[in-house]
């Protein structure tokens, strides 16, 4: 906050709590009269002080208010004197957690990928940690959607083996799939996609797709091999099968090649301890299998 706001709010609270207090003060005494004259059809307003309890709960506050003031941030910039905030008590509630399981962690991190795997309690907590930390893109089962790969068929992007897996989470990938719209132009493009649909054994317009293949000879093939395989030093994925991470209609195809794709895995060296990067690979792995 800016010194201009940190000084607004301070004497912004403090006017507004001596507000208070000289309502109650100037309250206290009454004109000495029975009434204070009011009348309306026969009802009269008398002229009482304010109920003792009704004071006495307003000082109360008053003074809880500045008793709380002084000890938790509230004035302004002012820290308290308590210097409490709730990043620390947050922060000192995750180091309590990371604490009572690292002793778990460390156990189930000495052992065998392999082994692990048929560990149902590493599974368990294998399971918990890909809840947090990966289902919100890849889904609570590991089954992705549009642009998240299924992690429990058999085809990887990046390699299914135990160091490929480990490295994505560790790294993370970025794909890169270059934009061809420009190069290909509108009907290019529609006939290579019906063209990449032919690979994949899907029905296609035959004479586009023959009038696509030259093209993809010519600029896919580096990527994608002339049969549709992938290459998981690339990222790039098979085009030979059913399984489409971004659709597999000729419209999808189509927007694909003009637009280009990069889907990003995001890296979880500092997020994850190699631990917890362990158990999560062989989690992953058990997926598949
Ligand atoms: C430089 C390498 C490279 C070239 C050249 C390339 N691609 Fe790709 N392609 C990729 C990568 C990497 C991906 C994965 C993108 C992602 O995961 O975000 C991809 C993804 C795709 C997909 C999406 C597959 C799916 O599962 O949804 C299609 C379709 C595709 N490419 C077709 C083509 C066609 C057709 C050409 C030629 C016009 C081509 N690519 C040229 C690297 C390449
Ligand atoms: C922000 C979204 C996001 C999060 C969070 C995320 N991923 Fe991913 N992940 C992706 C994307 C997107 C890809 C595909 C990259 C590409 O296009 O090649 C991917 C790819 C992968 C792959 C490679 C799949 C293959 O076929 O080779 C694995 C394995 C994986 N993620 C596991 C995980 C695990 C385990 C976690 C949790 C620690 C996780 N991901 C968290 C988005 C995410």
């Amino acid at each position: 906050m800016s010194a201009g706001w940190h000084w607004f709010v301070i004497l912004g609270t403090i006017l507004s709590l001596a507000a208070m207090g000289w309502l109650l003060v100037s309250n206290r005494t009454t004109s000495g009269e029975e009434t204070t004259g009011h009348e309306w059809d026969g009802i009269q307003e008398l002229d009482n002080p304010l109920p003792m309890w009704w004071v006495g709960m307003f000082v109360v506050s008053i003074v809880f208010t500045l008793i709380y003031l002084a000890y938790y941030p509230g004035l302004g910039n002012f820290d308290g004197a308590g210097a409490w905030s709730s990043e620390d008590q947050h922060q000192a509630e995750v180091d309590a957690h990371e604490a009572r399981f690292a002793p778990l962690y460390a156990e189930l991190g000495a052992i065998d990928s392999d082994a692990l795997m048929g560990d149902r309690r590493a599974m368990q907590v294998g399971r918990r940690l890909f809840i947090n930390h990966c289902s919100t893109c890849h889904g609570v089962n590991a089954n992705g959607s549009f642009g998240f790969p299924n992690l429990t068929d058999e085809e990887w992007i990046w390699g299914g083996d135990y160091n490929a897996i480990r490295t994505t989470l560790v790294q993370g990938r970025v794909a890169q799939m270059p934009a061809w719209g420009p190069a290909l132009g509108e009907e290019g493009v529609t006939n290579v996609a019906n063209y990449v649909r032919k690979l994949a054994g899907l029905d296609h317009d035959a004479e586009a797709a023959a009038a696509g293949m030259q093209s993809y000879n010519t600029i896919c093939i580096a990527c994608h091999t002339p049969e549709g395989k992938g290459n998981p030093l690339l990222g790039s994925p098979d085009l030979d099968n059913d399984i489409w991470l971004y659709g597999s209609s000729v419209e999808e195809i189509s927007f694909t090649i003009t637009h280009g794709r990069q889907g990003n895995m995001p890296a979880q060296a500092d997020i994850l301890t190699d631990d917890k990067i362990h158990i999560l690979t062989s989690y992953v792995r058990s997926l598949s299998q």
